[in-house]
């Protein structure tokens, strides 16, 4: 098993090679799926680059890889098609062969492009003492969701979650806590407590300046890690992550390490005297930059990057220097990809850069940013995580939400719409669907669409039962594994070959055998809604094979039946591994 379309370009390839329109160095175009399955099953375009400085317009071109295509047990027909298209058809026998293969694989066939290499993700990275709201949401998801990709591909993951846990913020915590802190609301719930605080020295501090000489003063002491301000830092720091693990726990997500940005505030010193020793940051009014110059980036020879202010405390930027060095020197990755707020994308150019300029990192080592965008509710909140500085958001105005209630509400929402559905089951069993399905939910709806658009929350689409969400997948799941519960064969298959006689049989199969190729395209796209829509499509395809193709009927015959049932056994087996993929689970029932 191999990704088709790959199998097939190289068939497109040596057909170029015997027509002798491929010299050396020659591209060939990769072969894509067709949307009108009367063009074939994939198309290469391949010709129309072929014949560029030949004596062939591309209509002789094509004509010549179709005479010289290979025979091959994939292919049953090559055809021509416009001034230059080759349609490929696939083998009936052979594609029912190797997607049957595939639905007894739990990796679908897929090849391992990312064996032997370490990727570093660094993602949902919210700040300690801080509720964590909607915006990491969409880092947490979006990051959990490359974890679980990149390791199908074989990659190694490091998931590296980079607290915002040092610095000023904290400084003026500490006064806001001494001063004014509620101890039965702490108790209730600490991080709200905080999260009040912080937001009360920003107010208090409009009026007294003196408050923010205090905080200075305190996160020097903590800098100094003087032994009762540390003490408190630890506080916040521990309850803080309770109420992580417990958000963790419930997104199913997973980190490697936890390296928040203390973890390096010993070496920016040393770094920042690095970089002066060598002459790579030099002095501007009275702190310390990178310059850039335009080809280390468009625009950034304008933008220097600040590494240590005036006052001489060194910066977010100054730690992201410092981390890179970390990684490196940790794990040797091939890729580093930092899943975080699209407002920060000149942060992250700028630090890039520098770490290129500077030497921290290698020429093999590619720094991705993954923006995303806003995250809106639908009653006009706007929750994004930090972008220049902690607290900006709210400066700003902008509402934040608690992703508990989210999730709540999701949970709460899903129960009614499965308890609509299946009144008849046990209360217990329709709570647990139901934070499967919420769960899910909030995924999907986030996880269908492009990670760099603005999204706005909406419930009718979030729970529609038409599609679009992750409970019109969860319950076509649901429905197959009901027919394959039906027929006996839920957990023992029919030790036959998949149907492909029906064109909508065809079609499920040919989506099936697909799926690796979206996999890996979602990967290399940054795109995991690419994926979704693949899902949207295989479970709108198997709404058509149901209006033509009876499954359970007494009139189907028996070898047909089991052939059908080992269809619909491969689709729900591709849909399960696609959205556990995208970190949705599935329920047998619901
Ligand atoms: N804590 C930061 C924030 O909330 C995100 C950190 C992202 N990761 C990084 N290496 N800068 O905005």
């Amino acid at each position: 098993m191999s990704i088709i379309a790959s199998h097939l370009t190289a068939l497109v390839e040596v057909a170029a090679r015997r027509a002798g329109l491929a010299g050396e160095g020659v591209v060939i175009e990769p072969c894509m799926p067709t949307k009108d399955p009367t063009h074939g099953d994939y198309q290469s375009n391949a010709a129309f680059r072929l014949c560029k400085g030949t004596a062939y317009k591309s209509e002789q071109a094509v004509a010549l890889l179709k005479e010289h295509f290979p025979q091959d047990p994939a292919v049953a027909r090559v055809e021509i098609a416009g001034k230059g298209f080759l349609n490929l058809t696939l083998a009936d026998e052979w594609l029912a062969e190797d997607v049957t293969a595939r639905s007894r694989d739990e990796r679908l066939g897929a090849p391992e492009p990312g064996a032997g290499k370490t990727l570093v993700i660094d993602y949902s990275s919210p700040n300690i003492a801080k509720r964590m709201h909607v915006g990491h949401l969409r880092s947490t998801l979006i990051g959990g969701a490359f974890d679980r990709i990149f390791r199908f591909l074989g990659w190694t993951v490091i998931a590296d979650n980079h607290l915002g846990d040092w610095g000023t913020p904290y400084g003026k915590l500490m006064v806001a806590w001494k001063e004014w802190r509620n101890d039965a609301a702490y108790r209730e719930d600490p991080i709200g407590e905080l999260d009040r605080l912080y937001r009360w020295f920003g107010e208090r501090a409009k009026e007294d300046p003196t408050l923010l000489e205090r905080a200075r003063q305190e996160t020097v002491r903590l800098q100094n890690r003087e032994p009762a301000t540390l003490a408190l830092w630890k506080e916040f720091v521990e309850r803080t992550m309770v109420e992580l693990r417990s958000i963790y726990d419930r997104l199913g997500c997973r980190f490697d390490v936890f390296l928040g940005e203390s973890a390096y505030a010993d070496d920016l010193g040393p770094l920042l005297a690095e970089l002066e020793a060598k002459g790579f940051a030099e002095h501007s009014k009275g702190g310390l930059i990178v310059r850039f110059e335009e080809k280390d980036g468009k625009g950034l020879s304008e933008q220097p990057l600040l590494v240590r202010k005036a006052d001489g405390a060194a910066l977010y930027s100054t730690t992201d220097l410092a981390t890179i060095r970390h990684r490196v020197q940790t794990w040797s990755p091939a890729r580093a990809i930092y899943v975080v707020d699209a407002r920060q994308s000149l942060h992250f150019r700028q630090v890039f850069a520098a770490a290129r300029k500077v030497g921290l990192a290698p020429a093999g080592l590619e720094l991705v940013h993954v923006g995303f965008g806003i995250l809106r509710l639908p009653d006009g909140g706007i929750v994004t995580s930090r972008s220049a500085s902690r607290g900006a958001a709210e400066e700003r105005g902008e509402q934040s939400v608690n992703l508990v209630d989210v999730l709540d509400t999701a949970a709460q929402r899903a129960f009614a719409v499965v308890t609509e559905k299946n009144p008849e089951l046990p209360e217990a069993e329709r709570r647990q669907i139901a934070e499967v399905v919420g769960v899910g939910t909030i995924k999907y709806f986030d996880l269908s669409q492009n990670p760099q658009s603005d999204i706005t929350f909406d419930w009718d689409r979030a729970l529609s039962l038409d599609g679009g969400s992750a409970v019109y997948l969860q319950y076509a799941y649901a429905r197959m594994h009901s027919i394959l519960r039906k027929a006996g064969v839920a957990d023992k298959l029919p030790d036959v070959p998949i149907s492909v006689a029906h064109p909508s049989e065809r079609a499920l199969a040919v989506l099936v055998a697909r799926t690796p190729e979206v996999i890996l395209a979602a990967a290399e796209a940054y795109r995991p809604n690419l994926l979704a829509d693949h899902l949207e499509a295989l479970v709108q395809a198997v709404g058509r094979f149901y209006e033509s193709c009876p499954v359970l009927r007494d009139d189907v015959p028996q070898d047909l039946r089991e052939r059908r049932l080992s269809l619909v056994h491969t689709v729900a087996h591709t849909l399960r591994i696609g959205l556990s993929l995208l970190g949705i689970g599935v329920v047998p029932r619901m």
